[in-house]
């Protein structure tokens, strides 16, 4: 396992569409355990996508505090409702603002062997689904605010994903 550098706003590995994984092999491991590693080495993480780490594959992984959730070729099958919450990136520090997101999605996904699984979440972690697939399709969460909010004013337990 390896730490990787997050890419920061301004590469332009952030603006591009992911292939799928179609492989699911060793490399694919390595690749799932840096990015698992690396979320966990930063501050305020909940979400990092592989292309912040400069793989343009679909694959994420979020941990809202209960333990990392590993999505291979993810895509949202349903969602309901709205939310209205402070957002950051972890590509675009010192960064926040408020985005309007579904209340609750649920998320069809691959293991890291290819088994094919759904996970359902709310609140924060409905908002992590969508800020993480976001990256997979080359879309920061500032394409998505409602408004920036002035870090003077942070921001007491905002999402960096
Ligand atoms: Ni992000």
């Amino acid at each position: 396992m390896a730490l990787r550098t997050i890419v920061l706003e301004g590469d332009d590995i952030l603006n591009k569409k992911c292939r799928p994984v179609e492989k699911f092999d060793g490399r694919l491991e390595q690749m799932m355990d840096d990015l698992v590693e690396t979320l966990a080495a930063t501050e305020n993480g909940v979400g990092l996508a592989a292309p912040q780490v400069g793989i343009l594959r679909r694959f994420v992984v979020i941990n809202v505090g209960e333990g990392p959730i590993e999505l291979v070729n993810p895509t949202i099958i349903a969602q309901e409702g709205e939310q209205e919450a402070v957002e950051g990136c972890l590509s675009c520090p010192g960064e926040y603002g408020v985005t309007k997101r579904p209340m609750s999605v649920t998320v069809q996904a691959q293991d890291r062997k290819g088994n094919t699984f759904t996970v359902s979440g709310e609140g924060l972690l409905a908002r992590a689904l969508c800020h993480e697939l976001d990256h997979l399709d080359g879309i920061l969460f500032k394409q998505r605010t409602v408004r920036m909010v002035d870090p003077e004013e942070e921001q007491e337990g905002a999402a960096e994903e």
